[in-house]
Parts: C-alpha cells; sequence; structure tokens
C-alpha cells in the first residue's frame, strides 16, 4: 500500500549529480535508497499507529519513530552534462528550484567560477564536489576530505572493537600518514588529514607531489613532504607509516593487477597494527589490500569514503543525517 502520492508531489524537492559520463554514479541509488526507505517507515508508522493492539506493534512504532525523520521529500537524479553546457548548470538549478548537486568528474574545478559562494574548505582544497541552493544563492562545499576522514574514523573503531584494545588510537589525529598519488582524490585527502597528521605523498610523477606539498605548506599545514618512489625499493621505509593510503587508479577494474608497491616482499606480518586504504571499491579488494591484509593490515576500501562524502553532502541539503547502513546496503547490493 505504497501510495503513490506519498512517495512524490508537488512538495518534493529535486537533488542531483553532473558529470560526464555519469551512467555508472552509484549516488542515485545511495541517497534515493535513504529517502525512499524513510518515506516508507513513515508510511509503517502511520499505519501501525492506527492499530496499536500488543506491545511489539507498540515497540515497532517507537522503533520507526526513533529512526525515521518526518519530512524528507526529496528526489535524486543523475545528469550526463555536455562540458559547453555547464555555465547553463547553476541558472537551471536556481531556475528549477533545483535543492543540491553533487559534482563529479570532470567539472569539480570547472564547476567553481560559476558559483556564488565557496566554502574555506572547498576553496583550499580547490575543488568542489557537492552545491547547495538556498535563497536564490549558490554555495559549493567539498566533502571528499572530511568524508575520508569519517571512514577512517570508522575503520580504527572496528580495529578497536575487534581487538578490545582501549589503546587503539580512536582519533584520527597525530597518525603518521603516507598518501600514495598526487591527484585530485589525493588533494581533498591530503588537504584534510594535514590539518593534524603527519603526511608523506609518494607520486610517480615526483613533481607533482612536490607541488602538492609546497601548496599545503604555503596554507599553513605544516606537516607535509613528499617522497621519491625510489626509496621504497627498500620496503623497511613503510614501517615509518602507521596509514597507508593508495589514491591512484592502479588496482582498478579492469587492470586488477597493478599495485603501486608490492607488499607481498614484506616479510610476515610485517603490517600488523596498521591500517591500509585503498579509495578504489571495483573491485571490493584491490591487490594491493588483499596483499597488505596478508602482511596483517586492518584494511578498508573505497566505499567507506563514497558513502561518507554522500552522507555529508545529504545532511548540507537536508538538514538530516542519513541512515549511513542504508546507503552502505543499498550499494553493496548494487555491486554484487
Ligand atoms: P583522481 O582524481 O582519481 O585522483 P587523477 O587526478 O587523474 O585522478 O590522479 C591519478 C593519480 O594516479 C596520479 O597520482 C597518477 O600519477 P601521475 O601524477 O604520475 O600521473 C596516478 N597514476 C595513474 N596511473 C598510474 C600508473 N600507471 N602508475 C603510477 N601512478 C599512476
Amino acid at each position: 500500500n505504497c501510495k503513490i502520492n506519498n512517495l512524490i508531489n508537488s512538495k518534493t524537492k529535486l537533488l542531483g549529480v553532473i558529470g560526464h559520463p555519469i551512467a555508472h554514479s552509484l549516488s542515485p541509488i545511495m541517497h534515493n535508497s535513504v529517502i525512499f526507505q524513510n518515506k516508507t517507515n513513515n508510511l509503517n508508522k502511520e499505519n501501525i499507529s492506527q492499530d496499536i493492539n500488543t506491545i511489539e506493534k507498540l515497540k515497532e512504532l517507537k522503533d520507526l519513530e526513533k529512526n525515521t525523520i518526518d519530512n524528507l521529500n526529496y528526489i535524486y537524479l543523475a545528469f550526463d552534462i555536455e562540458p559547453e553546457n555547464l555555465e547553463n548548470i547553476v541558472i537551471s538549478a536556481k531556475t528549477l528550484n533545483i535543492k543540491g548537486l553533487n559534482i563529479t568528474v570532470p567539472y569539480k574545478i570547472d564547476i567553481m567560477q560559476y558559483l556564488d559562494e565557496i566554502d574555506e574548505d572547498a576553496k583550499k582544497i580547490g575543488a568542489v564536489n557537492t552545491i547547495l541552493f538556498e535563497n536564490g544563492i549558490s554555495k559549493g562545499y567539498n566533502t571528499d576530505g572530511l568524508g575520508f576522514r569519517k571512514a577512517i574514523e570508522e575503520l580504527m573503531e572496528i580495529k578497536d572493537n575487534k581487538t578490545n584494545n582501549n589503546k587503539t588510537n580512536k582519533s584520527t589525529k597525530n597518525n603518521k600518514i603516507l598518501v600514495l598519488g598526487a591527484g585530485g582524490a589525493s588533494r581533498s585527502i591530503c588537504y584534510e588529514m594535514s590539518k593534524d597528521n603527519a603526511i608523506t605523498i609518494a607520486n610517480r610523477t615526483f613533481e607533482k607531489a612536490e607541488t602538492l606539498e609546497k601548496y599545503l605548506k604555503s596554507i599553513g599545514h605544516k606537516n607535509v613532504n613528499s617522497i621519491k618512489l625510489e626509496e621504497f625499493e627498500d620496503m623497511t621505509k613503510l614501517m615509518d607509516y602507521n596509514i597507508i593510503i593508495n589514491t591512484t587508479s592502479l588496482g582498478m577494474y579492469p587492470n586488477i593487477d597493478n599495485t603501486f608497491i608490492d607488499l607481498s616482499k614484506l616479510p610476515e606480518n610485517a603490517l600488523n597494527g596498521k591500517f591500509v586504504v585503498d579509495i578504489i571499491y571495483n573491485p571490493f579488494e584491490t591487490k594491493f589490500l588483499k596483499q597488505a591484509s596478508e602482511k596483517g593490515a586492518t584494511i578498508q576500501n573505497g566505499l567507506s569514503m563514497l558513502i561518507h562524502q554522500g552522507a555529508i553532502s545529504f545532511e548540507i541539503w537536508t538538514n538530516e543525517k542519513p541512515n549511513i547502513d542504508i546507503m552502505k546496503k543499498s550499494i553493496v547490493n548494487e555491486l554484487e
């Protein structure tokens, strides 16, 4: 009895993602699953509250009330935009009263010139992945870096629960982090994490790592340096870090045999107590992650960052925290 007028009606606000290409974006599924699960919960709530005859029903109702947001009337669509139409997007979005947009490859930098305001972090990262439209004003944000921080917070807490070790460093501060890659994704991760950690950047094109290092230092993030790839020929160098992050596209489908550093050469248990993250999620487990896990590291793929950057965008648009588990399940279902 899912009534259509409860799903989409004249008050439904539009959210979306803009990119080129966009057909494979997981964002519509992730956001719509939260929105529609919430709508379903509201319907169930209505039905149950009209007919409470057992303690179980009452419990069910209380549960639904706790996990349901009253007014979350949105829908999220994907738009494939040709480069020459980018400028029109902001005007069109205002005209149509669109509430929020995600911006993805290749427009995260180019879109900035057309926005009315840009949040401080996004300005410093130099890219926007989220726009909020409010009172006719467009404001750009970047949730990638913070999404990454939330993901690694989650990873460290998982580790903490598993080992029951209260001494695990639960905050994401004061770590020694090695970031592999110096492209767009690396930039937002390095920006966020170098606020309160020591960061080392390694990249195939060393000059790009150096440029990123210099930039971050110029905005006051002092604890950053860059390192030449050759230095990792001596694998003991890796032992200097407690978090290692692959931000390059190496190992992404279909080139799944590529890895940045061959971790299989390390001795047994060499990565015990370390966290190794890959921002790739296709395949679920890259060769790099598999090798890291075999040497004892606690690993995480790119799904967590994807979900958390989306969750932060969702909150910017709706002022509500989305249900992370529902977002996660929807994507895992889609990828399986
Ligand atoms: P993204 O936005 O996903 O970060 P990007 O900006 O194109 O994408 O950056 C890609 C990163 O992967 C870069 O660090 C790139 O290294 P270079 O700066 O030397 O190009 C890295 N990368 C891509 N292919 C690579 C390869 N075959 N070997 C090593 N690094 C590679």
